[in-house]
Formats: C-alpha cells, sequence, structure tokens
C-alpha cells in the first residue's frame, strides 16, 4: 500500500510517501523557524496560514520526487492530535479533501505514536516487547511496547516536558528561538563542574520526571550570576547533564524493573547529542540494544506519519465518517 503521510502540528509542513512494500519513497519539510523567530516563539495563527500556503506544492513535489502522480496514492494519513488547533486543522482538512476527491481511504494519525514507531523507518529496528522513552516538546514519557498499537504507560513527567525544559531554560538565557537545539550546541563550550544542579527525582523510585524545579534552579543561578556569555554556556552545560541523567536514570530503571532490554529513543530530544552518547556507552556496557529515528526524524516530520498510517491503513483500519476532528491534546494512552 502506498501512503501519502502529512504532517502540521506545530511549526513544519512536512509530506511524505511510504509504501508497505518499497519503504520510505520520498518526504520533504519546510521549516517555519523563519517566520516565528522575530517573535520568539511560535504564533499559532501565522502557522497556521503558512501550513495553508506550503502544503499543496509541497505535496506536489513530494509525489514528483517519487515518481508517482495522484493516482498511485492507496491511502492518506495526516496528524490529528495533539498539537496547534489551527495547524491541525489545515492538514487533516487537505489531507481528507485529497481522500475523499481521489475515493482513497484516510486516517488521523496520533503523532505521538508516529514519533514512537520513526525507528520502523530503519532497516534496523527493535523487535517486540521494547521500551520507548518518549521526549518531545510536550510529553516525557516511559512507554512499553508490546506491539504496534499495544501501549502501556509507565510513567511519565509531573510538571514539564525535557523538551520544553530545554526551550524555557534557552528563553531564560535570552537565547533565540527554537531555544532547545541552540541551547544544546551552546552547552558543548560550557565548563563542568562550575554549575551544579541537583538531579530531579533521583532518590524516588517511581518511574515519574520533573523538570520544573530545574528550571527554577537555572533561574536562579542566572539571576545570580554576572550573566557573561561563559556563564551562559556553564550553566547550559550544567542544565543539559542533569536533564539527560535524569533521563537516563529513570530508563535504566524501568528496563531493570520490567525485565527489557531493547530501549527506543523518539521525540525531539532524542536528536540530543549527549543523550545519544551517555545511552549509547551505558547500553553497550549493560548489553541493551538501543534504537533512534535517524536525526532528520527525531524531530517533527511526515515520513513517520506517513509510516504509522501505512500501518493501519494496510490492516483496514480508517477515518469512518466524514467529520473532520483534530484534537489539541490528544495522549497515546
Ligand atoms: O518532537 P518535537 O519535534 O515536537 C513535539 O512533538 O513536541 O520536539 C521538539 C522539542 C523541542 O522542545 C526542542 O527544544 C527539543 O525537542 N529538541 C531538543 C533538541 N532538538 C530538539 N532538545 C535538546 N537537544 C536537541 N538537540
Ligand atoms: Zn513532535
Amino acid at each position: 500500500m502506498r501512503v501519502l503521510g502529512i504532517e502540521t502540528s506545530c511549526d513544519e509542513t512536512a509530506v511524505a510517501i511510504y509504501d508497505s512494500r518499497d519503504g520510505l519513497l520520498s518526504h520533504l519539510l519546510h521549516s517555519q523557524i523563519s517566520l516565528h523567530a522575530q517573535y520568539g516563539g511560535v504564533v499559532p495563527e501565522l502557522a497556521s496560514r503558512d501550513h495553508i500556503c506550503k502544503l499543496l506544492p509541497l505535496t506536489k513535489e513530494v509525489l514528483k520526487k517519487a515518481r508517482c502522480t495522484w493516482s498511485d496514492l492507496q491511502g492518506i494519513a495526516y496528524t490529528q492530535a495533539p498539537g496547534l488547533m489551527g495547524a491541525l486543522l489545515v492538514g487533516a482538512t487537505f489531507g481528507r479533501a485529497l481522500g475523499y476527491a481521489l475515493t482513497i481511504p484516510t486516517l488521523g494519525v496520533n503523532h505521538l505514536e508516529a514519533h514512537l514507531l520513526a525507528p520502523f523507518l530503519e532497516e534496523h529496528h527493535p523487535n517486540f516487547p521494547f521500551l520507548a522513552l518518549l521526549v518531545s516538546g510536550g510529553h516525557t514519557q516511559l512507554i512499553q511496547v508490546e506491539a504496534i498499537g499495544e501501549y502501556k504507560l509507565l510513567g511519565e513527567t509531573l510538571d514539564d516536558a525535557a523538551g520544553e525544559g530545554f526551550d524555557k531554560v534557552a528563553k531564560i538565557l535570552g537565547l533565540p528561538y527554537p531555544g532547545g537545539p541552540i541551547l544544546s550546541k551552546l552547552a558543548q563550550e560550557g565548563c563542568p563542574g562550575i554549575f551544579e544542579f541537583p538531579e530531579p527525582m533521583r532518590k524516588n523510585k517511581e518511574l515519574n520526571f520533573s523538570f520544573s524545579g530545574l528550571k527554577t534552579a537555572v533561574l536562579q543561578a542566572w539571576e545570580k550570576s554576572l550573566k557573561t556569555e561563559q556563564i551562559k554556556k556553564d550553566i547550559a552545560y550544567a542544565f543539559q547533564k542533569t536533564v539527560v541523567d535524569a533521563l537516563i536514570s529513570k530508563t535504566m530503571l524501568a528496563l531493570e524493573k520490567n525485565k527489557l532490554n531493547n530501549v527506543v529513543v523518539a521525540g525531539g530530544v532524542s536528536a540530543n547529542t549527549l543523550l545519544r552518547k551517555k545511552m549509547d556507552a551505558l547500553s553497550l556496557r549493560m548489553g541493551l540494544s538501543v534504537f533512534y529515528p535517524r536525526l532528520e526524524f527525531c524531530t517533527d516530520n511526515a515520513a513517520m506519519v506517513a509510516y504509522t498510517g501505512c500501518y493501519y491503513l494496510d490492516r483496514g483500519i480508517s477515518d469512518k465518517n466524514l467529520k473532520i476532528q483534530v484534537k489539541a491534546r490528544g495522549s497515546l494512552l
């Protein structure tokens, strides 16, 4: 089955074509970073308007790249939740209208499930069951995955998500949007040991996270400091180290508690170099297998949506009526 995937949940317009036999045929992404940068964050109304402008030309291009025509498509998958309502509506309306015109089935896909399944776009992907550490801008969850569609929540953040922590600390330090990846780059130039923050929930044997206290500790350290460029880097270093250590401690605890040795790290924060480095070192030592999406599929993209949609559409699961439904919140579990 050949499926067009559409992703418009936030500030990227992305389309991709996935074929259940031939794999990923093509994928394209238009980032709205330059549009929102002047406002220091995503402006929802501008995001929706830009998705409207970019979606059709990008889809025509992705078809051309895959050497396909409209009639080669056998299904359409679009991100249904969670995300910005207006932005989601653009992708959903486009996908549903296209499906209606081409008389092919459509399916609204959960964005978090798509992130979680992104490693399946690679040849070397995990066997079931596995543990997933889902770390994005809005979610930080540990999920036991028995099979596609069979998910059990083991733990999650009680306040800020890890990506949200990166973005908020970037703001505190006066870094431009998008803060997370910029902060992580800056951290590479920081000196170890100048600042140290306590690892949140370290002594707690539950599988939950908490990052808002860490954010406050960073704010206090920054306010009390001389606010030099080097101090910015040193704080970024200490913050990143603390977040990564917290993510890894709880992941190891979850693996141990649930007797699993395959782990998937997915979502925007899985692009973080330090997280990957520490995770790889530890897994080597403990005989674990760790799987990540390729870097460009860690953050939002349509390849993961096309893959997820194709899996379900191929099994006869599709939108049942003509009602177009999107949800700003929409947990996987
Ligand atoms: O998965 P994603 O693209 O969007 C959501 O579904 O939320 O994740 C975006 C999040 C942002 O909070 C961003 O700051 C964070 O992922 N992020 C990173 C890195 N790249 C993106 N955080 C730390 N290090 C990175 N290299
Ligand atoms: Zn995402």
